[in-house]
């Protein structure tokens, strides 16, 4: 059965990205800090018929990452890892002149660091199986958006580690791909006291990350709003 870990499945886009990739026969790996919140996406995917193995912590602790790999080699292989836990750092946005040092380190710690260091942890068990690694990041590693500098600097490095890796590993799939503006608890933190109740639902982008994964794309960078299957 093929197997992907995906971080940050406890809500939001991650959530919505297990229950689509149980759907199309993944067993999953997944975790989050909220124990509660994971156990009960973890539910989710099990009462859908799904094979999920939860394990709550913090993807910048290096204990929880271990422990997260030691999970992947329990399941016997590892083809697809979804770094996709996020932080939005500072919230309201602040000025790149007013960013406070310490949040800014906290953001690069989760957003650039962690997906790094967790992937150097698997690649010895997605090598063997010609795996995938999937990075979330977001239009705000390539625009000018003020108030984005801190969370769109991080997001930079990280396309731009998935691009080396990408042409290091070639007997692997690196995909950097950026999802839209969702309606989740991140994006209601970007945009704190606004009705974002317009922004499309993360099951929406769900078919697109299937298409990627499933017809095994280049390597590359890509927007999941061109990877939308065609509406017929
Ligand atoms: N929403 C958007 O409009 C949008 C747009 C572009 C890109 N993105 C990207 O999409 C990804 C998902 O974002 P989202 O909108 O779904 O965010 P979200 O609703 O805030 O969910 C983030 C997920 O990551 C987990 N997480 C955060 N920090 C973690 C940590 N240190 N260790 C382990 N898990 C952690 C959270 O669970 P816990 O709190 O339980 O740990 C949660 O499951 C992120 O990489 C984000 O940057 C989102």
């Amino acid at each position: 059965m093929n197997t992907a870990l995906i971080t940050g499945a406890s809500r939001g886009l991650g959530r919505a990205l297990a229950a689509g990739l149980a759907r199309e026969g993944f067993a999953l790996i997944i975790d989050g800090r909220d124990a509660a919140a994971l156990d009960a996406a973890a539910q989710q995917i099990r009462a859908a018929g799904g094979d999920v193995t939860a394990i709550s912590g913090d993807v910048t602790d290096p204990g929880h990452r271990a422990a997260l790999r030691r999970a992947a080699e329990a399941a016997g292989r590892l083809d697809l890892l979804v770094n996709n836990a996020g932080t939005l750092g500072a919230s309201p946005l602040p000025a790149l002149a007013d960013y406070p040092a310490d949040e800014l380190r906290a953001a690069f710690e989760v957003n650039v660091i962690a997906p790094i260091a967790l992937t150097q942890l698997l690649l010895p068990l997605l090598r063997p199986r010609g795996g995938a690694v999937l990075n979330i990041t977001s239009d705000a590693a390539v625009e000018a958006y003020t108030g984005w500098g801190g969370y769109g600097a991080a997001k930079a490095a990280l396309e731009q580690a998935s691009n080396v890796l990408a042409a290091e590993e070639p007997g692997l799939r690196v995909w950097w791909t950026d999802p839209g503006d969702l309606r989740t608890d991140m994006h209601q933190r970007a945009f704190p006291g606004q009705d974002i109740s317009d922004q499309p639902r993360p099951e929406s982008v769900v078919p697109a990350f299937v298409r990627l994964i499933s017809q095994r794309l280049p390597s590359g960078r890509y927007r999941a709003a061109h990877l939308m299957p065609a509406v017929s």
